[in-house]
């Protein structure tokens, strides 16, 4: 399919895993891809390797916590591409992931780290590309969240409160720029197995996470990409405001 032929898009946090897949999924589609990302040479790999494949895609570095970094993104975009379509904010800071416990224990720096990146780096993503999508009419912004968000896990605090702070600024801005052709959605994948994952989730922890879904199977990056490229596209185009699951149905709303 090729439902995004003329569009341009921008994916901050795609050096690996849903990223890098969801990336190369626009691509495929038809979009002029720019990938922002703290890991460069990694988006660098990624573009040249969607470029090999007959795709256009660029990388750049870009911090999402430093608001310095994301303007330079954005600008540097509007020189390349004159403005932007789509938006897919997906980065996280996965290793604050780690040591994120609970209320009692969580240091305040891991709190502060997962919210920087996970919370106010989407805020920041957002109101730097909503001066390049306005002008043409509107886009898709979509943001990557996590079923963790409604989970009420007794750990991953901070994970789980930066997650469910994504909904709101979600759907404050499909709210607010709604009548001016902003569409603001959310994915909540499931237990996705990355690259990274594939060598370190325990054997057992991906069994017992399967028996919790309504699926044969745990996800793949291209499951999340799949719905990131349809909620960019026209198909998407009454869809707004929303979390949507993709996750095997392991929660039923
Ligand atoms: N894999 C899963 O099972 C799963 C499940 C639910 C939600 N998610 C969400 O999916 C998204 C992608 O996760 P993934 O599993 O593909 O992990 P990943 O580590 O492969 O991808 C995250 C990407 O974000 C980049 N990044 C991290 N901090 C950044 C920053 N400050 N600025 C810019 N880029 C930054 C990393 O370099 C990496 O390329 C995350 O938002 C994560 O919370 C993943």
């Amino acid at each position: 399919m090729r439902r995004l032929e003329g569009r341009v898009v921008a994916v901050l946090g795609a050096a690996s895993g849903i990223g890098a897949a969801t990336a190369r999924r626009l691509a495929e589609e038809g979009a002029a891809v720019v990938i922002g990302d703290v890991n460069l040479q990694g988006a660098q790999a990624v573009a040249a390797s969607i470029a090999e494949q007959g795709g256009r895609c660029s990388a750049l570095a870009c911090d999402i916590a430093d608001e310095d970094a994301v303007r330079a993104f954005m600008h540097a975009v509007a020189e390349a591409h004159g403005g932007l379509d789509g938006l897919h904010v997906n980065a996280a800071d996965m290793r604050a992931l780690q040591s994120d416990t609970d209320a009692l224990d969580v240091p305040l720096e891991i709190f502060d780290r997962t919210l920087a990146v996970n919370l106010r780096g989407h805020l920041l993503c957002t109101r730097h590309a909503l001066p390049l999508m306005l002008p043409r009419g509107g886009g898709a912004i979509v943001y990557t969240s996590s079923g963790a968000a409604d989970f009420g896990e007794g750990t991953r605090l901070s994970y789980a409160v930066s997650k469910s702070g994504l909904h709101a600024l979600m759907r404050h801005v499909a709210t607010r720029w709604g009548k001016e052709g902003i569409r603001a959605n959310a994915i909540a994948p499931g237990l996705v197995i990355t690259e990274q994952l594939r060598d370190h989730f325990p054997e057992e922890a991906r069994e017992a996470t399967l028996a919790l879904t309504r699926s044969r199977r745990l996800g793949e990056p291209e499951d999340i990409a799949a719905m990131v490229a349809m909620l960019m596209s026209d198909d998407g185009a009454w869809i707004t405001g929303q979390v949507i699951g993709v996750d095997g149905g392991a929660m039923l709303r």
